[in-house]
């Protein structure tokens, strides 16, 4: 097949790990037959630095145009005080394109078992998917800012909640059949909406799925003492970022968690979950693993290469097993490089393609 793939590196390790991931596609692409022509485009501060804003017009039309997206990171100290965010780059970019339904797998490797500060007989087989709400929310509420007051408004729509609730219970419906829905409804009034509008989609039209609604804060706490029993995770935007840093310490770092943005009839947005970690940019040692796994979705999700998917996915879990590691999860001294890593994926690339079904 031939796919039209928009990259957006950013800023920070944005490039580096996009870098990693594209060499990881062209490789899929000559070992499949697919012809993937990548666009390179500027979003974030290095937008903002070339073209005055954090996201082009031009860009956009490009990313509306492509079969997918993949995007590294954006922000970073440089213009954290300016008027314009490089953060809003993104943020446009996920309301435009409709992307309301943000997927955050979270998976344990046996060998990253040892970088995690969670004792590893809870973390031994947790595989998890979190459905993060990704265009709504107090992300893109009214802001109001005078000199002795601030303030960021929540709101929710019925319709808005139903759809991510439903490809919550649609992804539980291939796994565990089991979705937690986590709010605070016991103070605020979007949640107690949200609570009322998932129980009822989820018994009018997936009666086979079981549904369980756990409040936000308890959530924190309970997603590191007894990982394994989660399945599918459903929650409001803010929620979500929150719970799925957290969560990528179960996998022992946040360069190892990927993310797919997906809309309707749209081009879906994979990015990694992590930010441009402005404290390792420039140094070439950030973790591909995240964004590589990004390129995976990408291939599942927009393209419909299931088994290119499967391809990757088994590449970056066997390099990690054979421990291949960069500094985020190695002992000291015996650490990848990003470039190290990406090759060490690409190596098993070749031997794990033929093992997939
Ligand atoms: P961050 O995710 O950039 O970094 C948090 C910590 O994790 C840092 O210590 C960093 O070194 C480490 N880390 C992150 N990714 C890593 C990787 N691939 N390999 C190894 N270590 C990794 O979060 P932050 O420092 O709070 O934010 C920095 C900037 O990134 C901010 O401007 C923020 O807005 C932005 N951000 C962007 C995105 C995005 O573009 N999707 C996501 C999160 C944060
Ligand atoms: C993420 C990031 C973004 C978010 C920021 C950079 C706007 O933290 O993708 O998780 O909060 O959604
Ligand atoms: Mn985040």
């Amino acid at each position: 097949m031939r796919a039209e793939i928009v990259v957006l590196p950013g800023d920070g390790i944005g490039p580096e790990v996009t870098a990693a991931a594209v060499s990881v596609l062209e490789s899929v692409g000559r070992r499949y037959g697919h012809t993937f022509a990548f666009t390179h485009r500027l979003i974030g501060g290095a937008a903002i630095d070339a073209e005055g804003a954090p996201l082009s017009d031009a860009t956009l039309d490009a990313c509306r145009k492509a079969d997918a997206i993949l995007l590294g990171a954006v922000g970073g100290p440089k213009w954290s005080d300016g008027k314009i965010r490089p953060e809003q780059g993104l943020l446009k970019l996920r309301k435009a394109l409709g992307l309301y339904a943000n997927l955050r797998p979270v998976k344990t490797h046996p060998v990253a078992l040892t970088a995690s500060p969670i004792k590893s007989h809870l973390l031994t087989g947790v595989d998890m998917i979190v459905v993060r709400e990704l265009t709504g929310g107090v992300y893109f509420g009214e802001k109001t800012r005078t000199d002795t007051t601030a303030s960021d408004l929540c709101e929710y729509s019925v319709a808005e909640i139903e759809r991510v609730v439903r490809r919550a219970c649609q992804l539980a419906r291939g796994r565990r059949k089991y979705v937690v829905s986590v709010d605070k409804a016991n103070v605020l009034e979007t949640s107690r909406l949200w609570r009322q509008v998932a129980s009822r989609v989820a018994a009018e039209e997936f009666p086979d799925v079981r549904l369980e609604h756990q409040l936000v804060d308890s959530m924190a706490m309970h997603l590191i003492a007894r990982p394994r029993e989660y399945d599918v995770i459903v929650t409001e935007n803010m929620f979500g970022d929150i719970l799925t840093d957290e969560a990528s310490m179960l996998a022992g770092s946040m360069g190892l968690l990927p993310s797919a943005s997906l809309g309707e009839g749209t081009s879906g947005l994979y990015e990694p979950i992590h930010g441009s970690a402005p404290d390792i940019a420039g140094r070439g040692i950030a973790n591909p693993c995240g964004t590589i796994l990004s390129a995976a979705m990408l291939l599942r999700h927009s393209l419909g290469l299931e088994q290119e998917a499967r391809c990757v996915e088994k590449a970056v879990a066997q390099a990690i097993d054979d421990g291949c590691l960069t500094a985020d999860l190695a002992p000291q001294g015996a650490a990848l490089d990003t470039l190290a890593m990406a090759k060490a994926v690409l190596q098993r690339l070749e031997t794990e393609c033929e093992a997939v079904v």
